[in-house]
């Protein structure tokens, strides 16, 4: 077990039960409630509850990102005052990034914010959701746009979870995770570059080098007021591929659509930015290698630029990015011509 310390609250990465048990115990809260969604009731719960006892309540959500909206945090909210928690209750987040995003916001705002635990149990979530506060719901199909920053009270990245995901889920959370090395040490990357298999992999270490990085990034800028956009290198287009996928009924999962918004950001970070080419070809065939390809048409453009410009981190109606001048470095608050943009799009589709 590893322990990655911020100044409000400390990440335990492997198995920590021991110090689960404490952070439960020590604040004698009033009453504790695990909130799930059907799977993480199934696959999850039995494996936290097998080391530690909790006296609990369950508060179960149905699964899917189309759940995280006010419906569901009404449901969550009612039930906590059904079950009697007042301020000093917790909540036990167990599960993915909705799980983890809407119950904290619920928390955060349960009678003007009461102790929250994540306990990540996807990839995505264990290497990025999960860290950095930012909580929060969809509203009007607008992805996290009602939300705010607060920090839980502790987060436990466990990779035992991940033995209950489809290989698919993984690679997808893996997206954030070579983008992270993308953005800020080429050591990671070189080594990632190595990753053909998931099933050989010591989890622990390498999620403790990805969070690393983006415990640096959060300490340092955590309302993204500069640094933090270093994050969102890959998600302009990757999230616009990701809404465009849903409207054409053949949805991808979250970080398949940041691999392929990489590949076309690598692109533009060639074109506009000073990205070798070199680096340029390798993170392609990276991700051509690990990823399904992803089909649209010229056609589709206007559509996906649509979304792109519908991106909350837009300024002035100009399409906001993050580049990588070279691996390990970045740039943000970058700003392309629209046909620059269409290019990527094409790049993508020729590799
Ligand atoms: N997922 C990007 C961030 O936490 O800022």
């Amino acid at each position: 077990m590893s322990i990655l310390k911020l100044v409000e609250y400390s990440i335990f990465i492997g198995k920590a039960d021991p110090e689960l048990s404490q952070i439960i115990s020590q604040d004698n809260y009033s009453k504790i409630a695990i909130l799930v969604d059907e799977n993480t009731r199934q696959h999850c719960l039995p494996v936290l509850l097998k080391n530690i006892e909790i006296e609990h309540s369950i508060i179960e959500i149905p699964a899917g990102e189309q759940h995280k909206n006010l419906s569901s945090c009404r449901h969550i909210w009612e039930e906590m005052m059904l079950q009697g928690m007042d301020r000093h209750s917790l909540l036990l987040n167990l599960g993915g990034g909705v799980i983890g995003d809407m119950g904290g916001f619920c928390a955060a705002t349960y009678m003007r914010g009461i102790d929250f635990v994540q306990i990540p149990t996807t990839l995505l979530a264990q290497v990025d959701a999960s860290i950095g506060g930012k909580l929060g719901i969809d509203f009007n199909l607008v992805k996290n746009s009602i939300g705010l920053f607060k920090n839980p009270k502790a987060v436990f990245v466990n990779p035992v979870f991940l033995q209950t995901l489809p290989e698919s889920e993984i690679w997808s959370g893996f997206a954030e995770v070579f983008k992270h090395a993308l953005i800020a040490d080429a050591d990671l990357w070189h080594d990632l570059q190595k990753v053909t298999s998931l099933s050989a992999l010591d989890w622990q270490p390498l999620l403790a080098r990805s969070l690393r990085i983006k415990k640096q990034v959060v300490e340092i800028d955590p309302y993204e007021k500069g640094l933090r956009k270093a994050l969102n290198f890959g998600h302009t287009i990757g999230h616009a591929v990701e809404s465009f996928s849903f409207s054409a009924d053949k949805p991808l999962l979250h970080g398949e659509a940041v691999a392929i918004g990489i590949v076309c950001e690598s692109w533009l970070s060639n074109k506009e930015g000073g990205l070798s080419q070199k680096s340029l070809e390798q993170i392609a065939a990276f991700v051509k290698k690990r990823y399904p390809s992803f089909s649209f048409q010229e056609k589709d453009f206007p559509r996906i630029m649509e979304f792109m410009k519908k991106d909350k981190k837009n300024r002035d109606g100009r399409i906001n990015f993050t580049f990588i001048p070279e691996v390990g470095k970045v740039e943000w608050d970058q700003y392309c011509e629209e046909e620059i943009i269409r290019e990527s799009l094409r790049y993508y589709l020729s590799i």
